[in-house]
């Protein structure tokens, strides 16, 4: 069975424009897997710890040396990792917050990157272990973002998820910007207009992932 990972992070619940899309990608791949399985995260919605030394000694204890309090640190981390490798496909909503992405989807990837739960040391140094994992990101923002736009090089978050989810292992990653939502914010464009171009775009991700399924891969 193949199965989706659906994370959203938007803190604005029904008015979110990155949960609108990661919504419509969700239901467009739903019917290409007709047998397909869908895993839903809310971070906003999800309580996560900030990362405290505790939580960073649990993390480096070596797993057989842990004692019973510092698996209860690291245990939503577990929850969190253990749905990563899980999932085949991965659709993950990140709004712009301040240039970079919402606290809550900061504070999950803290959790998510983990020597000996995502990432490996080898001889040629950390191995990400999520390799043949697929992911669609889709990013909201306030700001236009496109190449040849004043504000183009501020997406910094674009660069960050390419780094950061290559680290743990994926080559395959897709990214739909929903840019200039300002003008949805300030009455200049409507909601449904401003959508209509990247629900199609996210559409047809679902649809090409459908396509060619992800090569499955062990870590
Ligand atoms: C706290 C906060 C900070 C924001 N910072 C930025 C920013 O730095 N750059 C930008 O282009 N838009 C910024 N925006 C606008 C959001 O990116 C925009 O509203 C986007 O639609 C958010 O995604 P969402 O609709 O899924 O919540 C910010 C919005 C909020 C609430």
């Amino acid at each position: 069975m193949t199965t989706l990972l659906h994370i959203d992070s938007s803190p604005m619940g029904d008015a979110s424009i990155s949960r609108h899309l990661t919504h419509e990608f969700a239901r467009q791949w739903s019917l290409a897997h007709a047998d397909g399985d869908v895993l839903y995260r809310d971070l906003a919605c999800t309580e996560i710890p900030v990362i405290d030394a505790a939580w960073s000694a649990a993390n480096f204890t070596p797993a057989e040396m842990r004692t019973p309090a510092q698996n209860d640190l690291l245990a939503k981390s577990g929850v969190f990792t253990a749905e990563l490798h899980r999932a085949d496909d991965y659709v993950i909503g990140v709004p712009m917050h301040n240039w970079g992405p919402s606290a809550s989807f900061k504070l999950w990837v803290d959790h998510i990157v983990r020597q000996g739960e995502t990432v490996q040391a080898s001889v040629s140094g950390p191995r990400g272990m999520l390799g043949g994992k697929r992911a669609t990101f889709v990013i909201a923002a306030g700001g236009h973002y496109a190449a040849g736009a004043a504000m183009a090089p501020l997406n910094f978050i674009e660069p960050w998820l390419r780094t950061l989810f290559g680290y743990l292992g994926l080559e395959e990653m897709r990214f739909v910007v929903a840019d200039g939502a300002v003008n949805v914010l300030n009455g200049t464009l409507g909601r449904s207009e401003f959508l209509a171009p990247h629900i199609e775009r996210v559409r047809q991700a679902a649809m090409r992932n459908a396509l060619a399924p992800a090569p499955r891969m062990t870590a």
